[in-house]
């Protein structure tokens, strides 16, 4: 290895997954070798967690949705054959299994703010933190789907601006819980002194929103990282903001390196506004990979694929829907999208078509043909230098079949990103966070780190 190569920065890798039988490469399912049909058994979430910690993987990446694409009135038949995102389980109960049987492994998980309530759901994340000893993930999402509100008692999608105040308020929640309910050193176990926590130092956080009020104390003791990691994966103008106020990771789907550049220079000039730090937030870009030994084996498997490939699945799963919850057809020009779902896609798809009028069949055909890397080990490692270049600090790895594809990775690739420096040959110790930033804790620049100690009563004035 040269010292060129010693000194590299090596890149993240997380197992971009669902709990579900067709995730992002709809129709490969169909694929003998497919295990993500027994999404439903333990087991294949076990081997596979096995798997990637074996192969120093940072994490196991879940999405998730609450509900159907598209427009929520219409025949939902094409997302049942094609098992896109339906059936699906949750993700976040999975975790608690698999904090069990991995002991390096990030587990990350997807929720909704409208999904559970923030004193439920930062209840169930403690409690998974303390499960694995503080290697858990939360994906921030705001919701996609008119169907998934529908769900939860909202007549449909909360509109774009709202669903950000939303979670803004709902993340404050959590914070408050999180950083500020308990104080280091709550907890005494004073077996003689008959005190198992010490009431002085632990606070109700009597919170009062426009759409919350959560008086606490937070149930749980602090766990290892107390506030998981956050993801976040908005690319609007206001997902990058909130990216820049709140994540610690932000998930990319950029279309080449350049528009990642882009992205990762504004959301970190926006997280500089928001008094952070530029390297408090790393970017994943999303990328799946056909691995040859030669180039002539990656382009005949490139071609298996494309014979599993379903276009209906890819076009169903970007369905965009205008002001009244009606699909776009795919023919619209996306310069006429007034539309309250995945606003940055459709912003960040038009920027990256310059030689045509870019349209909303583009997005569909994006998940199908961009961010597929083919070729041999060393091509893939020389692109993968090029995102890193952009500026790119890890990836996720996309799935064709559930092991397969991250099987091969393992193999064929991370031995060849080793050797030039670029992936990990051992896991750091320590909690998530640790691993990533060198830190347990939020650092103080973070929003959530204002709570530390903000529940204690004033001392008395003497
Ligand atoms: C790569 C990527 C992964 C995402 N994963 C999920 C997910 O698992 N669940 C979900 O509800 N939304 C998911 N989203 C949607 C985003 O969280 C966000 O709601 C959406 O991009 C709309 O926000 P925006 O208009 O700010 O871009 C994802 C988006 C991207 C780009």
């Amino acid at each position: 290895m040269s010292t060129q190569h010693a000194r590299r920065t090596p890149l993240h890798f997380n197992a971009f997954v669902m709990n579900t039988t067709s995730h992002i490469h709809h129709g490969q399912w169909r694929r003998p070798d497919a295990g993500q049909t027994e999404f439903t058994d333990l087991n294949t979430w076990v081997d596979l967690a096995r798997t990637l910690e074996a192969a120093k993987f940072d994490a196991m990446f879940f999405a998730d949705v609450v509900g159907l694409y598209g427009d929520a009135d219409a025949d939902y038949s094409v997302y049942v054959n094609e098992g896109l995102q339906i059936p699906s389980n949750d993700p976040t109960v999975l975790l608690g299994a698999l904090s069990v049987v991995t002991e390096h492994l990030g587990l990350a998980t997807t929720s909704n703010v409208f999904q559970s309530h923030p004193f439920q759901f930062a209840r169930q994340i403690s409690t998974l933190d303390h499960l694995s000893h503080g290697r858990i993930a939360w994906n921030i999402v705001t919701g996609t789907q008119d169907n998934g509100s529908r769900n939860f008692g909202l007549p449909r999608l909360t509109d774009h601006t709202e669903r950000y105040a939303w979670a803004d308020e709902y993340v404050d929640v959590a914070y408050k819980l999180w950083e500020g309910s308990w104080d280091e050193g709550a907890v005494l176990k004073d077996r003689a002194g008959s005190r198992y926590s010490d009431p002085a130092r632990v606070h109700k956080i009597r919170h009062e929103g426009p759409r919350y009020s959560v008086e606490g104390p937070h149930l749980p003791p602090p766990s290892p990282q107390r506030t998981p990691v956050l993801f976040q994966a908005g690319s609007s103008a206001s997902g990058r903001d909130f990216a820049a106020r709140n994540a610690e990771a932000v998930f990319l789907t950029a279309a080449d390196p350049g528009i990642a550049r882009q992205q990762i220079d504004d959301t970190r000039r926006r997280a500089v506004e928001a008094g952070r730090a530029p390297e408090d937030i790393k970017f994943f870009q999303g990328l799946s990979f056909i691995i040859g030994d030669t180039e002539q084996e990656a382009q005949r498997k490139l071609a298996e694929a494309e014979e599993y490939a379903s276009i209906e699945g890819y076009l169903a799963h970007s369905a965009l829907v205008d002001p009244d919850g009606r699909v776009y057809p795919p023919q619209t020009p996306l310069k006429n999208l007034k539309t309250n779902t995945q606003r940055g896609a459709a912003e960040w798809a038009a920027r990256a078509i310059t030689d045509r009028e870019p349209v909303v069949a583009d997005i569909g055909w994006r998940g199908h043909r961009n961010n597929r890397v083919v070729g041999t080990p060393e091509q893939i490692a020389d692109r993968l230098e090029e995102w890193q270049a952009a500026g790119v600090d890890g990836v996720n790895v996309i799935n064709w079949v559930i092991p397969g594809s991250f099987e091969e990775f393992a193999q064929k690739v991370l031995p060849v990103l080793r050797e030039r420096g670029l992936a990990q040959r051992e896991y750091a110790p320590g909690t998530l966070r640790q691993k990533l930033f060198g830190r347990d804790r939020l650092p103080e620049t973070h929003p959530g780190a204002q709570y530390r100690g903000a529940f204690a009563p004033a001392p008395a004035v003497v």
